[in-house]
């Protein structure tokens, strides 16, 4: 906000000295674009169109919750380095899930603690008493003096703040903690939602290598009623999520529990997975051992979803950190760190006894489409160049493939320095891939320069790939988002060619594929 304050005052006096130092007629527009044009969000590294904080360190995506025409967004924060430290919630608005208002911090840390990740409703009914829709964050507070002392396990334990002005401002509940720790060290993340069926909060919070579950009519006392976890598992799990979803093209209602796990994600690192299942009012019934992936690449933490959001019951509007913590702390840009992945509609699907989650890029990205470049259909037996012209770092490339006549299809995002990225699918072992070996900037963390898979069960004689390609980042959509892989990249100048290249045999590119300029938003 302070940057953009400034940016308006610059240019309130540019106009100023501009229209009292030139005749009545000169073009007024032209310092307008001047000063639109500056170098705000156009550091190396930095997304056009994803969302990401002015300065200094982000994580998780919190509080998550629409309200009046505006989709908020509270992300752990902290204002006074590009390393994780003292967490606050900052604050950013949205009318469409595209463009982005920073606004000031909303919750500062205090002597109970740092304020950890969480989430916010919107209290309708007035059940805790601080007012008709007013906006409740439900937050851990994290006793740093409590953890670095080491004598007790306790310093991880929830509490409420309530907003009457739209998420602005915040006033913390006298009261807290609402939640205790009842003396489990890893005690967080609390995602409350309100369960319609049992006129009821529900609250889920991660503990250690599991869910807790708690319920309360008001938001304020609450009684555990359940866990769930996966017997033996020793990862640790943090943000969880919980909600209601109707199935696609039928009538029947799941209920989906999201956790994000801090090791062995499907290509390492940290990760976000889901379980399909049934609530009761009290406990969530689903299979422990059908643990599925929201995305197969790296860079999609603690992802959950947008609460009280107007969209219809079976499509959920969700967003993750695009980070991955094996090597966030570290990655190159200077003056912030971490960005968050577009924002994505999530919808279940069943097909036989299984239902699985799809994730697409919600429909809003649509209006940042700027030229579109059609692809000639034709098959490819040698490398070949697609475009080169409508990449400059960012761009969406559509493209539909026939399967038959070869066994590996692959494209190449390169710049003028020999930096490349490739993706594609690999039709013997049924896997997508994006290879970020020699994508650009690798040498901060052993871990980054790899190949990254996503296995497929499902058969098809087409696939279809729609990729968004922004300067730090590359989100993959296949199968009309049944795999999606998202990758943080680092070249060090732009990617402005793409290039496709077949081995053994040859590649159909089908009508319907073109690569479309992308707008940025900031
Ligand atoms: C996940 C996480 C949460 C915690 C927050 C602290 O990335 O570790 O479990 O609340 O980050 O910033």
């Amino acid at each position: 906000m302070k940057l953009i304050e400034y940016r308006y005052y610059v240019l309130i006096i540019f106009i100023i000295i501009f229209s009292q130092s030139c005749e009545p007629s000169a073009p007024k527009m032209e310092s307008v674009d001047t000063v639109e044009n500056s170098d705000y969000y156009k550091e190396q590294y930095r997304n056009q169109y994803h969302f990401s904080p002015e300065a200094n360190w982000m994580n998780d995506p919190n509080g998550m919750v629409f309200l009046d025409g505006e989709y908020h967004l509270f992300y752990q924060y902290y204002p006074d380095s590009t390393v994780w430290g003292p967490m606050h919630w900052a604050h950013a608005v949205s009318e469409d899930l595209v463009h982005w208002e920073h606004l000031p911090i909303a919750i500062y840390p205090d002597s109970l603690g740092y304020i950890f990740s969480g989430s916010a409703v919107i209290d309708h009914d007035n059940t805790a008493g601080f007012g008709h829709d007013a906006m409740i964050a439900i937050y851990t507070y994290h006793d740093i003096e409590g953890e670095r002392s080491g004598t007790s396990n306790t310093f991880q334990y929830q509490a409420i703040a309530y907003s009457l002005d739209k998420g602005r401002t915040f006033t913390k509940y006298e009261g807290n903690p609402v939640i205790p720790n009842p003396g489990i060290k890893d005690f967080r993340d609390p995602k409350v939602i309100w369960d319609e069926g049992n006129s009821q909060w529900v609250l889920v919070l991660a503990a250690y290598d599991k869910a807790i579950f708690y319920t309360s009519p008001d938001l304020k006392a609450w009684t555990m009623v359940s866990e769930f976890g996966i017997e033996g598992d020793t990862r640790l799990w943090e943000c969880p999520d919980l909600f209601p979803i109707k199935v696609k093209d039928s009538k029947e209602i799941k209920w989906v529990l999201v956790t994000s796990i801090q090791k062995e994600g499907p290509n390492g690192g940290t990760a976000t997975s889901y379980f399909v299942g049934d609530w009761d009012g009290k406990k969530f019934i689903g299979d422990a051992s059908q643990q599925q992936w929201l995305d197969y690449g790296t860079d999609n933490y603690a992802a959950v979803s947008w609460a009280n959001s107007p969209s219809p019951s079976d499509e959920i509007p969700m967003i993750g950190w695009m980070s991955n913590w094996q090597y966030a702390q570290v990655v190159p840009s200077e003056e912030w760190r971490s960005a968050m992945t577009i924002a994505r509609t999530i919808s279940l699907h069943k097909e036989g006894d299984k239902y699985s989650l799809r994730s697409m890029p919600v429909e809003q990205m649509d209006k940042l489409v700027g030229k579109s470049y059609a692809i000639s259909p034709k098959a490819y037996s040698t490398t070949g160049v697609i475009s080169k012209e409508s990449l400059n770092g960012q761009a969406r490339i559509d493209l539909k493939l026939s399967l038959s006549g070869a066994n590996n299809i692959m494209f190449k995002l390169s710049n003028d320095k020999g930096e490349f990225t490739l993706f594609g699918y690999d039709i013997d072992s049924k896997q997508y891939f994006i290879d970020r070996t020699k994508a650009g900037k690798s040498d901060f963390s052993s871990e980054f320069a790899m190949k990254h898979t996503a296995q497929i069960d499902y058969v098809s004689s087409e696939i279809e790939m729609i990729v968004y390609l922004d300067h730090a980042s590359i989100e993959m959509f296949a199968d009309q988002g049944r795999t999606v892989m998202t990758d943080v990249v680092f070249p060090t100048e732009p990617y402005t060619k793409l290039e496709i290249i077949p081995s053994e045999g040859s590649v159909e590119i089908l009508k319907g594929s073109n690569i479309s300029e992308l707008k940025g938003v900031w």
